[in-house]
């Protein structure tokens, strides 16, 4: 056994009740109630990387919540290594599907929950608890380090672009290592390749001023939600495709060297019917499940409101209707494009009798690895070193909108290991992570620091 292994299976115990600490703070970025937990766990992060070796770290203010950056700078002929993570979290509602609170953590069959326990606190927490094992342990950590620990990644990352921009000399860095991907089984390590970009907006459709009578009304006044329908149904096709004028132009093709890639990945489409809870499967027609999920564009409702939606009847016609739709973008899709295109498609669908409104959420590129990059091979070896099993390479259909801003900053690469594993209800309730893969993949990280450092000289 490595080192490495034999001081993370003595203070386990120790580190897991610290990651409980971390999940007990509710620092849900888009809840503004929470803003004095989202800074307290902001501070809770700065102190756990002075705790763990990197002394100094601070709490930088932006207009939104703080982020927290650390620095162990070894030398200045030394590579440099950023880490990116997040400690804000997405919200828990609805409370009542928890099987215990999502803020207070419990481990049950070798799964610890909480809300966070995977995306990102846990992941986030690996590397500090990795940092530690190297420095404990006389291994010393042989590159520059920099960390940067924002807290409005679940609400797209806002602040973060511009205070890369402003703090560019101090960030600069030879590769960027991110924990917030996932995993393909406990057996099978990961490294991410490439993720969907997206674009988030909201449509507001006004009719009458206020509500009505719906039959003193209804058939001659124009229904807000039968118009909001209408247009949603006409966003797509009946295979599945957006009907937003020149949406999959940029698309790249799937190559076929990608398809085959694909078909050797331990994949069942009837495992992942079965754990969505889905009578089937379905998506964009002419596409298997890791295609749509991987290489295809979306284009989804989020959020639907309007009308009467309580217990019982009331026979109204709505003044209004809302819809939260959301678009995933692929390479070579530019959000900036895709959201003019699709504000107009929507205004063309919009019947007479209705005025829309479309207010732009958040948005970010999608983005692919450079796996050609040395740093590919020093993550394989060192997953491979923590689970006893190469990486297999694979893409995520979500989001790290910040991802792509990070390599055309700093021009350098990103690296994406991340530790979540099928079904850990992220940004649902029961969100779990598995604590055999947490504790592998602390040595696998505590191993990695150690090869960067070669492939990056
Ligand atoms: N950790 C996720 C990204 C992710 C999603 C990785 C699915 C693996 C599987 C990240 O925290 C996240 O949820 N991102 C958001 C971004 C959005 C709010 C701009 C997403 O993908 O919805
Ligand atoms: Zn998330």
């Amino acid at each position: 056994m490595s080192d490495f292994s034999a001081y993370i299976d003595r203070e386990l115990s120790r580190f897991h009740d610290e990651l409980e600490t971390f999940l007990r703070i509710p620092s849900i970025s888009t809840n503004p109630e929470r803003a004095a937990d989202v800074r307290a766990c902001a501070d809770w992060v700065a102190e756990h990387l002075g705790a763990a070796g990197i002394p100094g770290a601070e709490v930088i203010e932006t207009a939104g919540h703080p982020i927290v950056v650390g620095e162990r700078i070894r030398s200045k002929d030394a590579p440099t290594v950023l880490v990116y993570g997040h400690y804000d979290v997405q919200p828990s509602e609805p409370d009542e599907l928890w099987s215990s609170p999502p803020f207070e953590p419990a481990v049950r069959e070798g799964r610890l929950y909480a809300r966070g326990a995977v995306d990102d606190k846990g992941q986030v927490h690996m590397h500090i608890k990795a940092l530690e094992t190297r420095l404990a342990t006389g291994a010393g950590v042989p590159v520059n380090l920099k960390l940067v620990i924002e807290g409005e990644e679940e609400v797209g990352s806002r602040h973060l672009a511009a205070f890369l921009h402003e703090h560019a000399e101090r960030l600069a860095c030879d590769a960027i290592l991110i924990s917030d991907t996932a995993m393909f089984s406990p057996e099978l390590p990961c490294i991410t390749t490439g993720l969907r970009g997206i674009v988030y907006t909201e449509i507001n459709v006004f009719g009458p001023t206020s509500d009505l009578h719906s039959g003193s009304y209804g058939g001659a006044v124009v229904n807000p939600a039968n118009a909001l329908a209408a247009i949603i149904a006409g966003l797509r096709d009946d295979r599945g495709r957006a009907t937003v004028p020149g949406f999959y132009d940029a698309v790249r093709p799937i190559s076929a060297r990608e398809r085959a890639d694909l078909e050797r990945l331990p994949m069942d489409e009837e495992t992942l019917r079965e754990g969505v809870g889905a009578s089937a499967l379905g998506g964009e027609a002419g596409f298997s499940a890791l295609e749509r999920l991987w290489y295809r564009p979306t284009l989804d409702v989020n959020g639907l409101l309007s009308g009467f939606t309580g217990e019982g009847s009331k026979t109204v016609l709505p003044s209004r209707a809302m819809a939260k739709v959301s678009m995933r973008l692929v390479p070579d899709q530019d959000p900036a494009q895709v959201i003019e295109a699709f504000e107009a498609r929507v205004h063309e669908l919009a019947p007479e009798g209705v005025t829309v409104e479309i207010k732009r959420s958040h948005g970010g590129a999608p983005w692919i690895a450079h796996t050609e990059h040395p740093i590919f091979d020093a993550a394989s070896a060192a997953l491979e070193s923590g689970f006893g099993t190469p990486p297999a390479f694979v893409r995520e259909g979500g989001s790290i909108p910040i991802v792509q801003e990070f390599e055309e900053t700093f021009r350098a690469p990103a690296l994406l290991v991340g530790f979540a594993l099928p079904g850990c209800n992220a940004h649902a309730p029961d969100e779990w992570i598995d604590l055999g893969v947490y504790r592998k993949g602390i040595a696998a990280l505590a191993d990695l620091y150690g090869r960067l450092a070669d492939r990056l000289t």
